[in-house]
């Protein structure tokens, strides 16, 4: 299940983000990441400890925190610390899996079940840069505006294809969901978004809609490892 989120960040913000960004100081990224996965990434990342990284970090956490659709389709249990990438001068990442346990800067761990990527840079801006996600109907290729956020599962195959011209700025990020079986947290998905456009239109007492949501939550119930 691939879910954009529109807007997370508005258009004078990310203005604002990406020049800062711009003046920050970029490491090479091979640094992070598994040794597997290090032999086929060639970008720069900002360094987790930097005041940068850690304060636009923590204000896309607190959007996410009260994002409606981010709730609906994540159902967060953990969020890692966003980290932020630059790709350029033919910078890509090839094909990969996430790995599947992460260390938080807090020392707890964190399954990853999720992977996000927002974007931060104008797609005007620079050629390539996609972010290619295997999936059950083949590769789909993902290049947003800025301020956009895709969410895709973080066992998926996945690759940046070349930045060729320009530079592509990014945040990634990794959760760990309630639910960890992606059809099951698909089909709770599917059920809140019926449910939530049935609630504008039925008044708050309808009992089908109460049946409903008694069936989300029972199956949450079931379905959240918590
Ligand atoms: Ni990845």
């Amino acid at each position: 299940m691939l879910i954009v989120i529109d807007g997370l960040l508005a258009d004078a913000e990310v203005n604002e983000w990406r020049s800062r960004l711009e003046a920050a100081e970029w490491l090479d990224g091979r640094g992070t990441g598994g040794t597997l996965s290090a032999a086929v990434k060639s970008n720069l990342q900002l360094a987790d400890t930097s005041e940068l990284a850690i304060n636009l970090g923590n204000t896309i956490v607190q959007k996410l925190g009260v994002h409606p659709l981010f709730l609906s389709a994540a159902l967060p249990e953990k969020i890692y610390p966003p980290k932020f990438n630059c790709y350029r001068n033919g910078g890509a990442y090839g094909a990969h899996v996430d790995s599947a346990i992460m260390v938080m800067p807090n020392k707890q761990s964190l399954r990853t079940d999720i992977s996000a990527t927002l974007f931060l840079s104008d797609p005007n801006s620079y050629d390539g840069g996609e972010l290619e996600i295997e999936t059950a109907f083949g590769a789909q290729a993902v290049k947003l505006n800025a301020g956009d956020l895709v969410l895709y599962p973080s066992s998926s195959l996945h690759r940046v294809t070349p930045v060729t011209r320009g530079q592509r700025v990014a945040s990634f990020i990794w959760i760990q969901s309630m639910v960890p079986d992606e059809a099951e947290r698909a089909l709770l998905f599917d059920l809140d978004q019926s449910i939530q456009s049935l609630i504008s239109e039925k008044p708050a007492d309808d009992p089908t809609l109460l049946r409903l949501t008694s069936v989300y939550h029972n199956l949450l119930r079931r379905y959240a490892k918590v």
